[in-house]
């Protein structure tokens, strides 16, 4: 990639608290830990008890991140580590792993980027109702101005919730991740409540330089038959929460669509969750095509499918769109990247925005001391041409986040789907920075180079 990126353009990559850190017994339980122990949910019946140690080796992690020159580092703090029931008594030693972390990443001249909520709920608030109960954005509220009072003096950028749409109708609706339950209506209330949820940990944060994180996709109608169903499935999942977070107010023909009882939305709610923000967090992955047709999802999007009930697959089902896809089954489409920026600027307004989490997973091939994962480096190389793309449209793109650093737990799949720049081996905890590393640490240097 010969062009250039701006000088100031932040050069990251991104983890997650429960991804990546292990350390359980030294945190309270989350509902990723309950959903990991039930039978079935998790492939492998894997669970991130140890997963890649990090807690203990964030020193070598941060070693690796200055190797391959990254300006910025995203990582999420656990809100279990940090208050094991979810409420009451801060427990100052998982403060304190996050002031080492960031201090660690200060020295390096790495700027640390923090998540609050990337999905770890405690259990214990779980057990009184989860994100379908108002309360638990409250709560959310009174833990991230505890972070914050903290950390305040250290961290670059605050994220609040990471990718909601997952966090509501995965975890509610198709049951797929955790809390599983398969609620439609209680996924709407999860999705409004972390909405508020954001809201209010603006406002905890504010002046500290603060935004939301979003999983945009782009759409396509399979047909001109098809526009419908497109509707539908963009105003889900990227609608639902870039009109609270941008335009206050919920698009009127996706609640339309929705025929429960909407009484949980209280009118103040909205001003809350619209506060002003100083950018926005765009995780990008992939494209959809849907159709009106009925039919069997395409692997790419069945979680969109059976997480959207109420749609209803006899008015939506996804197909391919003939491209290839990864170790995930999701079509690969850089174009598609380009497409979500330019929208959110055009539709809404020319926000700040970075690429918080852009990756993929591929199975690796290992030989001797080097990883070849060509298709991830394709991917990351032709996303990357995306993101240049917007900068020379006046697009507001500051940054990009490689997802992910390393491999990890991911999710309902366990370790079996790597998604890391650096190989992980879960049974030495070696690591081994892949081919695609090499050439991001390169492609950063060249920019770098021109500063
Ligand atoms: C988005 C999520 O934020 C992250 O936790 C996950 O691992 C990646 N997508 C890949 O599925």
């Amino acid at each position: 990639m010969t062009r250039r990126f701006p000088a100031d353009f932040t050069w990251g990559a991104a983890t997650s608290a429960h991804q990546i850190e292990g350390a359980a017994g030294l945190r309270g339980a989350s509902i990723w830990d309950t959903f990991s122990r039930t039978p079935g949910r998790v492939v492998g019946g894997h669970h991130a008890d140890v997963s890649a140690d990090h807690y203990h080796r964030y020193r070598d992690d941060v070693r690796l991140m200055a190797e391959l020159g990254l300006t910025a580092y995203r990582f999420s703090v656990s809100w279990p580590r940090v208050q094991p029931d979810g409420s009451g008594a801060i427990r100052q030693k998982g403060l304190d792993f996050y002031r080492r972390l960031t201090d660690e990443l200060l020295a390096h001249g790495i700027q640390p980027w923090l998540t609050l909520y990337h999905w770890d709920l405690p259990q214990a608030l779980e057990d009184k109702g989860g994100w379908p109960e108002r309360d638990t954005a409250y709560r959310f509220a009174d833990y991230a101005a505890a972070v914050h009072e903290a950390l305040e003096d250290r961290v670059h950028t605050w994220a609040t919730v990471n990718e909601p749409w997952c966090a509501a109708f995965l975890g509610h609706a198709s049951g797929e991740h955790a809390p599983g339950r398969r609620d439609p209506a209680g996924a709407v209330r999860a999705a409004h409540h972390l909405n508020l949820a954001h809201g209010l940990a603006v406002q905890a944060i504010k002046p500290s330089r603060v935004g939301g994180c979003v999983n945009l996709y782009a759409i396509t109608p399979a047909t001109g038959d098809d526009h419908d169903a497109a509707r539908r499935i963009d105003g889900l999942q990227n609608r639902f929460f870039l009109d609270p977070i941008l335009k206050g107010g919920y698009p009127e023909d996706v609640l339309d669509d929705m025929s429960i009882e909407l009484d949980f939305m209280k009118c103040r709610d909205l001003a809350v969750i619209c506060q002003p923000i100083d950018l926005l967090l765009v995780n990008y992955y992939s494209r959809f095509t849907v159709s009106s047709r009925p039919g069997p999802a395409s692997a790419a999007a069945a979680p969109t499918v059976t997480a959207s009930p109420w749609v209803g697959s006899e008015h939506v089902s996804f197909v391919s769109g003939g491209r290839p896809v990864t170790a995930m089954g999701w079509e690969i489409d850089a174009s598609g990247l380009l497409e979500v920026l330019t929208r959110v600027a055009f539709d809404y307004r020319p926000i700040p925005m970075v690429i918080a989490e852009n990756g993929a997973a591929f199975p690796d091939v290992v030989s001797g001391d080097r990883v070849h994962d060509p298709g991830r480096l394709a991917y990351l190389r032709d996303h990357l041409a995306a993101c240049l793309s917007a900068i020379q449209l006046g697009i507001p793109l500051e940054g990009y986040f490689a997802w992910s650093l390393l491999d990890n737990f991911e999710w309902a799949w366990g370790y079996g789907k790597r998604f890391g720049l650096v190989h992980v081996d879960f049974a030495t905890q070696r690591r081994l920075p892949k081919d695609s590393a090499l050439w991001y640490a390169e492609i950063i240097r060249q920019n770098k180079r021109h500063e």
